[in-house]
């Protein structure tokens, strides 16, 4: 009876802290092992000289603990049912190189999971996109050096990813920036590794709250003057990142000497010029949103203005606080300038920011419409130039005479004027109110302006940073890093 049996190895699972090994087919003697502990849904099999993880694990198992064994591959099969209730598996210190890519099928409400201290070499891709509910997952202390770009796909919850003591190269951008990047993600450590460069600019993009868990102290980066701005703002900011780890920020001049500095004294190496924080400069009549960029996620912002007006709801004000928290000045004037002021509150922090604001005496459309003008007025003349040798040299002089083969040569145009700039939705609308002549004069230059910005914007996009490969000089130094602070703690239930 099956279920009998099961609930005899319950029973001997769970009552005696005896799992009993009955003999296998080669008829060797009956062996009592004391493998696992349970405290009620705590299952315990550590340091249990294991090389498998045990077959017939209660369904009601919430945390199992694998720890200092022999288990060096996790496979498909190391479950064959369910166990909807396992939300914490430690797996740490086991020899562990091979992970199925099926090994986590059977346990998706895993919200913790440490594969720390062990031998793993690369993340393949999708490799936990199983693990939706997953919040802290543990890889440090193994030998990773090549990640997949989708290796972390689809961990929607995930809110610490511990990478530091392995052989990363790259900085894993995805993980942050755009659609790819974690939603929830506010700890990234990548912390003694490999990495050589940083996509700086894009890191000092990010909102402050995931820059204040983003650690990547004692890696192999080489020394300018950008690293050195960059944490000199963190310091100033006192993100924790730049804070608690101040001294382990090292990296290596760049020469034959390889010399190693503490990034935050480059500015007497190299003369760097102090960071400042950057003004906000705004023109007359504009519309202005200025961040409130703390440190904690979902705080409650509140704003003052230069002359210390509290900024409120009910008020006969041009500034009004929008739902993330940002302030929206519009239109802004010139008495407008000054130091505004956000303070943010939450249950854990309290932060007061300012942000400083410059207003022009001047505004900006009234520069640039002189600018488009005469920007229109050479493009049109172009354009006329283009269609008068057209006419000239490639149209077929039928098309005088007849107006219908005319009139679907102009749609022809349209349409490959279209296709190589992506007319925008006005465009057609435009173009059939206009005579087919005169459209292609005045209307196609602002039209070609106006792409012509969409066309930089996105080639700004594709010059996205990408950190570049490389082995750097390993550098010793024996400091612990913050993972082990969080090391061998699994999470209390
Ligand atoms: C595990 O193996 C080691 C060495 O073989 C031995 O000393 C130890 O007693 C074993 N532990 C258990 C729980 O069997
Ligand atoms: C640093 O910069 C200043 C002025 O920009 C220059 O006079 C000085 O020689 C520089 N020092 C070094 C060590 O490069
Ligand atoms: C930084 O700000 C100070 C005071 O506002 C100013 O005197 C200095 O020139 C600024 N330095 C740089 C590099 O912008
Ligand atoms: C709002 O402010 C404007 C100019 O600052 C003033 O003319 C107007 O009377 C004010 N309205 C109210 C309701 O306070
Ligand atoms: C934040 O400030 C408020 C009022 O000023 C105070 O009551 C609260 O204790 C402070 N919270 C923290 C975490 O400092
Ligand atoms: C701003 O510009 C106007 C004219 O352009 C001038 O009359 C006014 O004095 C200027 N204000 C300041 C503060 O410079
Ligand atoms: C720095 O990283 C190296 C390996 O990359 C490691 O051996 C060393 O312990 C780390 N030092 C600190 C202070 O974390």
């Amino acid at each position: 009876m099956p279920s009998s049996m099961e609930l005899f190895i319950k029973w001997a699972v769970c009552t005696s802290l005896v799992l009993i090994r009955i003999p296998g087919i080669d008829g060797s003697i009956v062996n009592f092992h004391k493998t696992c502990i349970c405290a009620s849904n705590i299952v315990s099999c550590s340091k249990m000289n294991l090389t498998t993880v045990p077959a017939d694990l209660p369904k009601y198992t919430a945390v199992l603990d694998l720890s200092y064994n022999d288990i060096t591959r996790l496979r498909a099969e190391w479950t064959t049912y369910k166990l909807p209730k396992l939300h914490n598996l430690l797996l740490s210190h086991n020899g562990l190189h091979f992970i199925s890519t099926e090994a986590f099928v059977y346990v998706k409400h895993l919200r913790y999971l440490d594969l720390s201290s062990n031998s793993i070499r690369q993340l393949d891709e999708y490799i936990f996109e199983q693990l939706e509910y997953l919040e802290v997952l543990l890889l440090y202390n193994n030998h990773i050096s090549q990640i997949d770009r989708t290796a972390f796909t689809g961990l929607s919850k995930l809110q610490k990813l511990y990478l530091s003591q392995n052989q990363v190269s790259r900085f894993p951008l995805e993980l942050v920036k755009d659609k790819t990047r974690l939603e929830k993600l506010s700890l990234l450590d990548l912390s003694s590794n490999r990495i050589k460069s940083l996509p700086i600019q894009e890191l000092q993009d990010l909102p402050a709250w995931l820059k204040n868990g983003l650690y990547f102290h004692n890696n192999t980066l080489i020394c300018d003057c950008e690293l050195y701005s960059l944490m000199a703002h963190w310091y100033m900011r006192r993100l924790n990142s730049a804070v608690d780890f101040k001294d382990d920020y090292t990296c290596i001049m760049p020469g034959p000497d390889k010399k190693i500095l503490h990034v935050f004294e480059l500015n007497m190496h190299m003369n760097c010029s102090t960071y400042n924080e950057s003004v906000e400069e705004a023109f007359l009549e504009q519309s202005l949103v200025l961040k409130c960029d703390t440190r904690h996620r979902d705080m409650s912002k509140t704003w003052m203005l230069p002359g210390n007006v509290v900024v409120s709801s009910g008020n006969n004000q041009t500034a009004v606080v929008l739902a993330d928290g940002s302030l929206e000045i519009s239109p802004i004037k010139l008495e407008d300038s000054g130091q505004y002021t956000c303070f943010a509150v939450s249950e854990y922090l309290n932060e007061t920011l300012y942000v400083w604001v410059k207003v022009h005496n001047f505004t900006l459309n009234g520069n640039s419409e002189t600018l488009n003008t005469a920007y229109t007025t050479l493009v049109g003349c172009l354009a006329s130039v283009v269609l008068v040798l057209i006419y000239l040299y490639l149209t077929p002089c039928k098309c005088f005479c007849c107006p219908g083969q005319g009139k679907s040569k102009n749609n022809h145009e349209d349409s490959i004027h279209s296709s190589m700039l992506s007319a925008t939705p006005t465009h057609e609308d435009l173009a059939s109110k206009a005579e087919p002549n005169r459209h292609v004069a005045f209307i196609d230059p602002k039209d070609l302006q106006g792409q012509n910005g969409k066309v930089n914007r996105n080639g700004e996009e594709e010059l996205e940073d990408e950190a570049k490969h490389g082995k750097g000089k390993r550098k010793k130094s024996v400091a612990d890093s913050i993972s082990s602070v969080f090391s061998d703690t699994p999470i209390v239930v």
